[in-house]
């Protein structure tokens, strides 16, 4: 059969690291007598809220919604993002100017740089990361600078740091907190430092706010619109993947910037044709219908986050809880490379945690475990580590 090149465009898109791990799992699944304990994922384990799902069965009779929808979405769902912001975060939104709908946020993260980057642009990236940031950033046929998250300064980027050369060529720049994969999260103070930072160097700033329903040890938190001089710097992206377990469901929504707003806007008219009314209703019904359920979930995580973390630290694995967010950033004991413990889980306990150096070069010497598998999964990985006796008690 004859194979057709791809473009220099598409070739330059970094390999998905995680497609790579999905192969490695399949195979040390078969060769296992007991079913693989995958912490390695980030897809919610719970299934979307229940009003949210007849919202939708309700819309599948209405004919309206078998017609194309209107591009930038129909006004009921771009009123329902910003009432939750207002609800939410206090914040006043513009939903004709300032909300974008997206198949997900994802998607939003990969179009936002072919939006506003050129060719030789630099976008800052956050390292360890979400490694979709670095693909828009390619097709952009931009380059990166990374900003180191270590632990000893919280996880947070040092914007000092960044030299001169490279903030002259900067356009746009990468935040997420409550973050993945570190689980780190931030005060009104960072947002105020990041703003000025941006603001200095006229960069747009991209807050990542998919984990903004998972906070712990009842700090909330905070929305980057939230703080004064946001909408003017930068964007935040929302996600329901994550807050009502509507993953499979692809939307999310940009909110904040309205010229980034119709650049986004601009883009999904030429890509596709909007978003099915069936799930905009549902949307609509999640962000404003109750939200006891997603307490109850942040809650749930973070039950698991202490199983977890209490469980680990007993077994003798001396590791640090995260803040937010449903994942664990776990350190790996002395001598391992992150793939080399994650193998090593893999293949003697059947436990997968994700390699740290898949999220960036900073991101070696830790694994990240999710929250997202039931409670007796959590025990049981643990029982198997443990089986394992890797570390003194
Ligand atoms: C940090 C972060 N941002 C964005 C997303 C995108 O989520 P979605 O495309 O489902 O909205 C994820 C999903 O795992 C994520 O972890």
């Amino acid at each position: 059969m004859k194979n057709f090149k791809t473009s220099n465009r598409l070739q330059a898109v970094p390999e998905q690291f995680f497609a790579k791990l999905e192969q490695k799992v399949k195979k040390a699944a078969s060769n296992a007598d007991r079913p693989i304990i995958n912490l390695g994922q980030g897809s919610p384990g719970e299934p979307a809220f229940d009003h949210i799902k007849e919202a939708l069965k309700e819309a599948a009779d209405k004919p309206i919604n078998d017609k194309y929808p209107p591009f930038p979405g129909f006004a009921y769902a771009r009123e329902a993002c910003a009432e939750f912001y207002k609800r939410e975060y206090g914040v006043e939104i513009d939903p004709e100017k300032e909300v974008s709908l997206l198949i997900g946020g994802k998607a939003g993260l990969v179009e936002l740089p072919q939006c506003l980057l050129n060719p030789g642009d630099i976008a800052l990236v956050p390292d360890p990361g979400y490694p979709d940031y670095w693909s828009g950033i390619a097709l952009a046929e931009a380059e990166m600078y990374m900003m180191p998250l270590i632990e000893e300064n919280n996880f947070l980027p040092r914007y000092e740091d960044i030299p001169e050369d490279i903030l002259k060529r900067a356009k746009i720049m990468f935040v997420n907190y409550p973050n993945n994969p570190t689980g780190a999260m931030v005060d009104e103070e960072f947002f105020k430092e990041t703003i000025a930072f941006a603001k200095a160097h006229d960069i747009c700033v991209v807050h990542d706010f998919a984990y903004g329903a998972i906070g712990f040890d009842g700090k909330r938190p905070v929305s980057y619109l939230e703080v004064e001089g946001a909408k003017e710097n930068g964007i935040e992206i929302y996600t329901m993947s994550k807050t009502f377990n509507m993953a499979g469901w692809r939307i999310g929504f940009a909110v904040g910037n309205p010229s980034v707003i119709a650049a986004l806007d601009l883009m999904h008219d030429h890509l596709h044709c909007g978003l099915y009314g069936g799930i905009q209703e549902a949307a609509a019904a999640a962000l404003l219908g109750p939200q006891d359920e997603v307490r109850e979930q942040e809650r749930m995580y973070e039950r698991r986050r202490n199983l977890l973390i209490n469980g680990l630290n007993e077994i003798g694995w001396k590791v640090k809880a995260p803040q937010g967010s449903f994942f664990s950033w776990l350190k790996v004991p002395e001598g391992y490379t992150s793939e080399e413990f994650s193998d090593l889980l893999l293949e003697k306990a059947q436990v997968l945690a994700a390699p740290g150096i898949g999220f960036g070069e900073h991101g070696e010497g830790y694994v990240r475990a999710g929250l997202v598998a039931s409670d007796e999964k959590i025990k049981e990985a643990i029982e198997r580590i443990d089986a394992l006796n890797l570390f003194n008690k």
